[in-house]
């Protein structure tokens, strides 16, 4: 690809130019409009076998899993008013946005409340069409009762974590990204804070996630409310990385070369239920007891009134001078093959998913 040519030569000529990276926003989803461009995945779970129904944009809209509330904010929920009995499944929502992004984006979540919970296992993550070739950024996720994030890549073969990574995190589950290995648990991150997820997040008045996909490498960086750069506060429509200090996560294209395990990625949020990862009779009792399932998703739904994400905005921005987004194809809600593995199963504490 012509850009992995130039940010080659001036990587090798010119280091300073790639630290300073500049990026400028070109895409917002906020307010009202919020839900306009992603599509609502409306079939079962094909992804993660969790025991829940991803709804139509129409359904989520009758039913209230995805509105916009009085703060301006979007919700994304798991059904928490109807009676769920033996065999059948509970209703969620899962969206993809009809944009893809090219190696070169940005892209920023401001949120306020991520879903939390035994049996919950969320997620705000990437994928390309092609899965696992074109690659999966899981930005944000978790399950049941974990206290904090963490964040992966799923590649194929041949793309690790580097043991030279400059991150702040030095909660380094595992660093194979490729799905074949490990059960793909991928190459997993831990955000070094309680307040990245459940309860924390809430209380600490949620946070930002930043997910730079450059040429030179992946980096995310979690802020919590009160630790949130000037340079991020209010509309900034253009970001220099270098000011945002070291990332949580960094995965450098010296061991995983982003050019070549990556392609144009399409953003997603969902909520599933149980699951490869979150209902795996270990990882499950790690922090939950019981019955996924049986205990948690039958019934009357009063396990989830805390199994919801509130969004301020997902702003995407570009490598100032490039062009990053590719505007949407009808084929993106069939996009993600993605996590068809996830498995967590048991093996290690491992972890997960799309
Ligand atoms: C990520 O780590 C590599 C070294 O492995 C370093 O060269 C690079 O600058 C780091 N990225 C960021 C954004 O700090
Ligand atoms: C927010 O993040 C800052 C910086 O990492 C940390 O010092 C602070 O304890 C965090 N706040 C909460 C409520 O965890
Ligand atoms: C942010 O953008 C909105 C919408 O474009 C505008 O109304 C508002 O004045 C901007 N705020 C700042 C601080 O620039
Ligand atoms: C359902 O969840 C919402 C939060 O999303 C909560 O306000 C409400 O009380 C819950 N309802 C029930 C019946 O638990
Ligand atoms: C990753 O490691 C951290 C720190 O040891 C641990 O708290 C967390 O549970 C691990 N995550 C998984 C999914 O095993």
């Amino acid at each position: 690809m012509v850009r992995s040519v130039i940010l080659t030569s001036a990587a090798f000529v010119l280091p300073a130019l790639v630290k300073a990276q500049t990026y400028n926003m070109v895409k917002e989803y906020a307010g009202d409009s919020f839900f306009n461009d992603w599509n609502f995945y409306n079939n079962d779970d094909d992804l993660t076998q969790g025991n829940v129904f991803f709804v139509s944009a129409k359904e989520a809209d009758s039913d209230h899993l995805a509105y916009i509330n009085d703060a301006g904010n979007a919700i994304m929920k798991v059904d928490n008013t109807t009676t769920v009995t033996v065999g059948s499944v509970r209703n969620s929502v899962r969206i993809a946005t009809k944009d893809q992004f090219t190696v070169g984006s940005m892209w920023i979540t401001d949120m306020v409340h991520v879903p939390y919970g035994c049996s919950v296992w969320p997620a705000f993550w990437s994928s390309a069409q092609d899965w696992p070739s074109g690659g999966e950024i899981d930005t944000f996720e978790g399950v049941n009762q974990v206290t904090m994030n963490q964040m992966a890549l799923h590649t194929a073969s041949g793309c690790t974590h580097s043991a030279n990574a400059i991150q702040t995190s030095k909660l380094i589950n595992s660093t194979d990204c490729s799905t074949a290995a490990d059960n793909n648990d991928g190459c997993v991150v831990t955000t070094p804070t309680t307040s990245s997820y459940g309860e924390g997040f809430a209380a600490a008045g949620g946070g930002m996630f930043v997910t730079e996909f450059a040429t030179t490498g992946i980096s995310i960086w979690f802020f919590n409310r009160s630790s949130i750069p000037s340079a991020l506060s209010g509309n900034a429509s253009t970001v220099d990385t270098s000011v945002l200090g070291t990332p949580t996560a960094n995965y450098s294209s010296s061991t995983c070369d982003v050019s070549q395990f990556f392609e144009p990625q399409s953003l997603v949020f969902d909520i599933t239920l149980c699951g490869e990862f979150a209902g795996n009779q270990d990882i499950f009792e790690e922090t939950c007891s019981g019955t996924c399932y049986d205990d948690f998703v039958l019934g009357s739904g009063s396990n989830y009134a805390t199994a919801y994400f509130e969004v301020q905005y997902v702003r995407v921005y570009s490598q100032a001078g490039e062009v990053t987004v590719i505007s949407g194809s009808p084929r993106a809600s069939r996009a993600h093959p993605a996590a068809v593995l996830a498995l967590a199963i048991g093996a290690v504490a491992a972890l997960f998913m799309l």
